[in-house]
């Protein structure tokens, strides 16, 4: 059983390193493109891909990976230039010790308000269709001016911010060396953005390392695997990249009020469905769920088991199932959790290519 998942997380480590090494190109080369889109991406080495049920790199045709792009994206994450009075930054709400989430419920933007969701976790995120927990942004180049304008977080106007940036010299000699341009418009300020935002990948937790053959895992890792098997969670949180990339109503409550991606969609189908998050790193990326109501696995883990709302309106069949499955045991417990630290990736959190640049 463990074969599938050995060399699906094989080929993924394969795609990513190739991803990793890209920052460790000398400081001052030509653009080096080293992903650019079709099926396999990558730097053209199709073998890793065409054994592959899993996922390979995807980047967007036209905009390819580049050194210069990608430091040009890490500065701008990191700049409070963003931001409507210049206090904060994509990386005051992300941040990389947490995964890119943060640890509040709910984050504050640049008055102090409260949005009402929780901020998310950033990686691994080319393999995703949809964006936020709504779904409501169709790729990270659309998404990335989203955060800029929304009123409860950075508050400003692109318009002003495009002047900021052109304005600085420091900015338009790195637009230059990205995209040749001499001029900084929304496009380009977005298309950084993706590019260092695809940067963000996860595969080197302790279960990955042991997919790879590198390490054994204990047995009570292995035990809390099997559990989370049998209960049915790897029904949603599925795949190496431990979600579906779906949404669903997981019944949090029976009323719910927001309504998660049926306000995308205008579809009364997707009501209160919310996009699967990946159980990878969780145990650093707490709260949990779209409104961060809990702060403990021990509280979604009861939640599963106890109170999900089982008739609220679109909920999911699977949760039945995983309702039906007899409760954890307190030594069962602890084997979930053990397992569940073995997703968490020292690299994503430590990588110096992912760290504020300033
Ligand atoms: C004030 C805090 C805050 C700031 C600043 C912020 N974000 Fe977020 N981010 C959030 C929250 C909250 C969500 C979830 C929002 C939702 O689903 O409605 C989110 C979601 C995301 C997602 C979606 C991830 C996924 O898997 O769907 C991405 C990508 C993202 N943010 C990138 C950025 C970038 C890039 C910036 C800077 C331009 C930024 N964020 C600034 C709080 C913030
Ligand atoms: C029907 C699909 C489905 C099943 C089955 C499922 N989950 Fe989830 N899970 C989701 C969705 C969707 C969310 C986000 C829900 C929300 O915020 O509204 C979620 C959220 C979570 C979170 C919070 C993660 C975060 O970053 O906020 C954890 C932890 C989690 N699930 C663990 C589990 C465990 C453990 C099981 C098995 C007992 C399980 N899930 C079964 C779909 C599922």
């Amino acid at each position: 059983m463990w074969n599938k998942h050995r060399i699906f997380l094989v080929i993924g480590c394969l795609c990513l390193s190739v991803l990793m090494s890209l920052s460790s190109c000398s400081p001052d080369p030509p653009p080096v493109v080293i992903g650019s889109g079709g099926s396999n991406g990558g730097d053209g080495d199709t073998t890793l891909i065409s054994v592959s049920e899993l996922p390979s790199l995807r980047i967007p045709a036209d905009n390819p990976l580049t050194v210069a792009g990608v430091d040009l994206g890490r500065h701008l994450f990191y700049d409070k230039i963003l931001s409507g009075d210049q206090t904060q930054a994509c990386g005051s709400c992300h941040l990389q010790k947490f995964a890119f989430s943060d640890g509040n419920k709910f984050s504050k933007g640049i008055r102090g308000d409260l949005g009402t969701r929780n901020a998310m976790v950033l990686f691994n995120l080319m393999w995703s269709d949809s964006f936020f927990w709504d779904s409501r942004a169709p790729s990270l180049r659309a998404l990335a001016t989203m955060p800029i304008e929304n009123p409860v977080e950075m508050d400003a106007r692109v318009e002003d911010v495009l002047v900021r940036l052109n304005n600085s010299a420091f900015y338009k000699e790195k637009f230059k060396k990205a995209f040749n341009i001499d001029v900084i418009d929304k496009e380009h300020l977005s298309m950084a953005i993706e590019q260092f935002l695809l940067t963000l990948t996860s595969d080197n937790s302790r279960f990955d390392q042991f997919n790879r053959g590198e390490l054994e895992l204990t047995d009570a890792e292995l035990r809390g695997f099997e559990k989370l098997k049998v209960k049915g969670c790897f029904a949603c949180h599925s795949t190496s990249l431990m979600h579906d990339d779906l949404s669903h109503n997981t019944g949090l409550d029976k009323f719910p009020q927001d309504l998660g991606k049926g306000a995308t969609t205008m579809k009364s189908t997707d009501d209160y469905k919310f996009k699967t998050p990946s159980l990878r790193n969780v145990m650093i990326s707490s709260p949990y769920m779209h409104d961060g109501r809990f702060s403990t696995i021990e509280e979604v883990i009861n939640f599963y088991e106890v109170d999900a709302n089982l008739t609220s309106r679109n909920a999911s069949a699977d949760l039945l199932q995983v309702a039906k499955r007899n409760r954890l045991t307190p030594s069962e417990l602890a084997d979930v959790k053990a397992f569940l630290n073995a997703l968490t990736d020292q690299k994503l959190i430590t990588n110096s290519k992912y760290s504020d640049p300033f």
